[in-house]
């Protein structure tokens, strides 16, 4: 299959809208990442995403809507928790997982009895959504396992001859995955950090967001994740990384004694001209936001450069920079040094 690369305007938003109401994949910005669209009502589109990424089946779609008016159908109820966090939120990169609606296809939702939604804000979806009429199922545009793309270049990199088309948009703002909750439970539980903090939800929703474990540490052999996501190797490059928690100090002094052909450091702005290997930086100290906005970029460079051996200087791990850290210890494999 040939992939075009279509810059953003009114024809190649039209070609998309067509190729989603035919059931075909289209590739595309959101705030986030970039995602891979088709028809979340339609299983036999739905089962190309898993195709095209080479994604376990039991791992749900997040399905997308451009207004509230699309929840019907999609969604059995709209707790008023959702309705708040909509309000707060939406548009947005949050998604929240609701007891699942009927015109959901088994395929988009794993199977589960709920669904995750998620209303993005950034124009390319709404437009694409608001063209096609049609609600889509969208994963993060890289092959699973890998870190999740931010630009169209990194998409291609990932999707060439996998699906028919894909709009660029541009660099994704945030640079991470939407913030995943889940109000379908007793309690409001965190099942995926991003840019919307459980703090931030706690002070719209006026209660605790319980977070799940599985955010910040491995699984326990047999243990069913909330967020059948949480249980895949994900984000990793081809390099073996493993994050070093400590000072800088003692971080330097760490590389100083492991400096080697083939060993990178993955340090914070400004750090790399003082380390004693070639470095990749990721966004400042104590800024969650532009670390995570660099983090997946950075991941991949890593890659182009050759790197076989990664030590990456530790984020946070609460607020926004809970979305970095928990994706660092994915692409880690949870190796985490004490310095
Ligand atoms: O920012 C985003 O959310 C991007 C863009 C493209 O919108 N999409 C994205 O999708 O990250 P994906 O498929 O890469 O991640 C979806 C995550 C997975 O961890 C999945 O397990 C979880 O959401 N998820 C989806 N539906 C769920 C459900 N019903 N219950 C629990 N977890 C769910
Ligand atoms: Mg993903």
């Amino acid at each position: 299959m040939q992939t075009q690369v279509l810059p953003v305007n009114e024809q190649s938003i039209a070609l998309a809208a067509q190729l989603l109401r035919r059931g075909e994949l289209v590739a595309l910005p959101t705030e986030t990442v970039y995602g891979i669209a088709a028809d979340a009502r339609n299983p036999e589109a739905v089962k190309k995403i898993f195709a095209a990424k080479g994604r376990p089946q039991d791992n749900p779609l997040i399905v997308h809507i451009a207004g509230m008016e699309m929840l019907a159908g999609i969604v059995s109820a709209v707790p008023e928790r959702a309705r708040r966090l909509a309000a707060a939120f939406w548009p947005g990169p949050l998604t929240m997982v609701l007891p699942r609606g009927p015109e959901v296809a088994d395929v988009t939702c794993a199977g589960l009895d709920t669904v995750g939604v998620r209303m993005p804000s950034h124009p390319v979806v709404q437009a694409v959504i608001r063209a096609s009429g049609v609600a889509f199922a969208a994963p993060s545009a890289n092959l699973s396992g890998k870190p999740s793309p931010t630009n169209a270049a990194d998409t291609l990199a990932d999707m060439d001859g996998r699906l028919p088309l894909i709009l660029d948009g541009g660099d994704s703002a945030v640079g991470v995955e939407s913030t995943v909750v889940s109000l379908a439970g007793e309690h409001p539980m965190l099942l995926r950090p991003g840019y919307i903090t459980r703090e931030q939800m706690e002070d719209v929703l006026g209660e605790e967001v319980l977070v799940s474990h599985a955010i910040l540490e491995k699984l326990r052999p047999g243990e069913t994740a909330r967020s059948p996501g949480m249980k895949y190797k994900h984000y990793a490059p081809k390099a073996e990384v493993t994050i070093l928690r400590g000072s800088w100090a003692h971080y330097q002094a760490y590389l100083a004694d492991h400096a080697g052909p083939g060993v990178f450091a993955l340090c914070f702005a400004g750090e790399g001209a003082r380390l004693p290997v070639p470095a990749i930086e990721y966004g400042a100290e104590g800024d969650g936001a532009a670390q995570a906005h660099r983090l997946f970029t950075a991941l991949r460079e890593l890659d182009k450069a050759g790197a076989r051996v990664v030590y990456a200087r530790c984020p946070a791990s609460s607020g926004v920079s809970m979305a970095g850290y928990n994706r660092l210890l994915r692409a880690a494999a949870f190796r985490v040094v004490e310095v």
